[in-house]
């Protein structure tokens, strides 16, 4: 590389984003000095410059095998003629995270979209994979120019306790429900403990992770094959190689921009990742993160339209927690692309995907790779579904004037219509002190609240939407209650939970109107929730409580007041909103 005068050259490779010194040519001199530090020679720095982001980290187990994911991507970055340059970013874990993750979700895409733009990468790929990593990432992507492409680092393996096939985290919760209830002692409880994951790599049930994984492929943002390999497998890493190699290609491009998120993440592309959501009895989460990716796009979505969208799409994966298998059989039966290949009638076949390719030309292609052959089990066929609609379904009502959510593929079929008397937990402090109370004043048939829980309130949104049943009726065999809030839920929990109430109650939502005693009706099949309480009484409640402002505590400086003053509704997606654009673009969602 010369240093000729960058100005007068393409801005590709080492040439872009200059740091402001004010003479162009000075710039590039002492970056050229400082890299040449690490061992550079020119001709590696002529080549496109492909950034791999580094998300590994010590409190990260799902990212376990990203040091050698990065290995492979630069291989493949390598044989197309790049220049591989791994950079950190933020990687969060579930259970690493205080508050919660979702509270540094916007965190990671900002720092991730920041890194893009200041550092001179002619294309990205982006190894992400526990739950809100891939989310952040997408949300950055679409906020930037640069072509990117989207490896994650795939699910764990399993394995057994006693002859029970354990996977993390729906059968942590399965465990834990029986410890509480007496069920199982401290030992048992142990050994469980060493067995649920077992490998590195994401959750191996259909929550979060693998949820977002399949809709990222389904969107066209990762190569075909990469949401269900498991992690360990050798496959994973031959994808991340092939995935490195296309970056180069996407560099190469006379015009990046055709492949940039903005021209693979249309309407049409939103509208197969949540047809793919339904299919698979995914996690609710998915909803609220695929919403704030679109809206960075001035894309809205309409949570009525997803619903509609759920009434002609069955479920056909039979994961946990929804059904009974896990990722490495899914990925045995053939992977998303066995799933598109029923679901081609709802998709828009015509999308362009990151390969190159449309997806109907990528399940075609897949179809006719022998080594895939379908063993129906765990992919069923479309006349045969495990679900006959989609996996979530959308409420409305006096108590969720924007919307609610329910994954009633994975609720208890009796309690889906059901009136019952609220039992209240005003706060995530309130439900760990009383909870297991003895003298809780609590019935089988009543209806479990929490507020405050949601992103304002908690702060961050927190999974505490699986609220627990209370000790005494655990232990006295109960196992679902109709439980509502205005909190997340892991995409691995099962029952019948009313997630995302929204407005929240922080945000003074008709939820912080439900005191005990009240009576709530729940009837998924209206797609209704309704406090049966008179409409006045609940406007007078809610003037009580005074400004949500002064119940919520912001503190004066720091992150939490950014959070707390800018995180939007979980029905645009609980972005900061001065990182949603004022514009917005609008198209149906729905293949009529
Ligand atoms: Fe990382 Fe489940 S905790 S995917």
């Amino acid at each position: 590389m010369s240093n000729s005068d960058p100005a007068k050259t393409t801005s590709r490779g080492m040439l872009k984003g200059l740091t402001r010194y004010g003479d162009a040519g000075f710039s590039l001199f002492l970056r050229k000095a400082f890299i040449k530090a690490m061992g550079y020679s020119d001709s590696a720095l002529d080549r496109p410059i492909i950034g791999i982001t580094n998300t590994f980290s010590d409190f990260n187990p799902c990212h376990g095998n990203v040091p050698q994911m990065i290995e492979a991507a630069k291989r493949g970055v390598m044989q197309a003629g790049g220049m591989p340059m791994v950079f950190p970013t933020i990687s969060i874990h579930e259970s690493f995270a205080f508050p919660t993750s979702m509270y540094l979700r916007n965190l990671m895409a900002l720092d991730t979209e920041e890194m893009i733009r200041a550092q001179p990468v002619d294309a990205v790929v982006l190894i992400g994979g526990c739950d809100k990593t891939i989310p952040a990432q997408l949300m950055a992507a679409a906020s930037v120019a640069v072509p990117v492409i989207v490896i994650p680092t795939g699910p764990m393996l399993t394995t057994t306790y006693q002859g029970d096939r354990l996977g993390a985290c729906t059968d942590c919760r399965r465990y834990w429900a029986k410890f509480r209830a007496h069920e199982i002692d401290q030992t048992e409880i142990d050994a469980v403990n060493e067995k649920l994951a077992p490998t590195t790599g994401t959750c191996m049930v259909m929550g979060t992770a693998s949820t977002i994984a399949c809709m990222t492929e389904a969107a066209g943002m990762s190569l075909a094959g990469t949401a269900a390999v498991p992690a360990v497998m050798a496959e994973r890493f031959r994808l991340a190689e092939f995935t490195g190699r296309r970056a180069v290609e996407l560099a190469q491009l006379p015009d990046p921009s055709t492949f940039s998120s903005q021209a693979i993440l249309t309407p049409q592309a939103f509208t197969n990742a949540f047809t793919v959501l339904h299919a698979i009895g995914g996690s609710t989460n998915a909803l609220i993160h695929f919403t704030a990716i679109a809206a960075r796009l001035g894309i809205q979505i309409d949570l009525e339209a997803i619903d509609r969208l759920g009434r002609h799409v069955p479920v056909l994966v039979d994961l946990k927690p929804s059904g009974s298998h896990y990722m490495e059989h899914l990925y045995e039966d053939g992977g998303l692309m066995a799933i598109l290949q029923e679901l081609k009638p709802h998709l828009y076949l015509d999308c362009l995907t990151i390969s190159g390719r449309t997806l109907g030309e990528e399940i075609e292609s897949a179809q006719n790779n022998k080594s895939m052959a379908r063993h129906k089990k765990v992919i069923r066929i479309a006349a045969e579904p495990i679900f006959p609609v989609g996996g979530l379904a959308v409420l409305k009502g006096n108590l969720a004037p924007r919307g609610a959510v329910i994954k009633h593929s994975a609720a208890t079929p009796a309690l889906l219509q059901h009136r019952g008397r609220a039992v209240v937990f005003t706060s995530l402090e309130d439900l760990a002190s009383r909870i297991d109370r003895d003298d809780l004043d609590v019935r089988a048939e009543d209806i479990l609240v929490l507020q405050n829980a949601g992103p304002k309130g908690a702060p961050g949104m927190p999974e505490a939407g699986y609220l627990p049943i209370p000790k005494k009726l655990a232990q006295a065999g109960v196992k679902d209650m109709v439980r509502l809030s205005d909190a997340r839920m892991s995409g691995t929990a099962f029952g019948t939970i009313v997630l995302h109430i929204t407005p929240e109650a922080a945000e003074n939502g008709p939820l912080a109107a439900v005191r005990n005693g009240d009576m709530i009706e729940l009837d998924v099949p209206k797609r209704s929730i309704t406090l049966l309480v008179d409409e006045a009484e609940i406007k007078q409640r809610l003037a009580e409580l005074g400004a949500p402002e002064a119940r919520l505590e912001i503190p004066a400086t720091g992150y939490r007041r950014l959070y707390q003053t800018t995180v939007t509704q979980a029905d645009v997606g609980c972005d900061f909103d001065f990182m949603v654009p004022v514009a917005t673009r609008s198209a149906p969602l729905i293949k009529e």
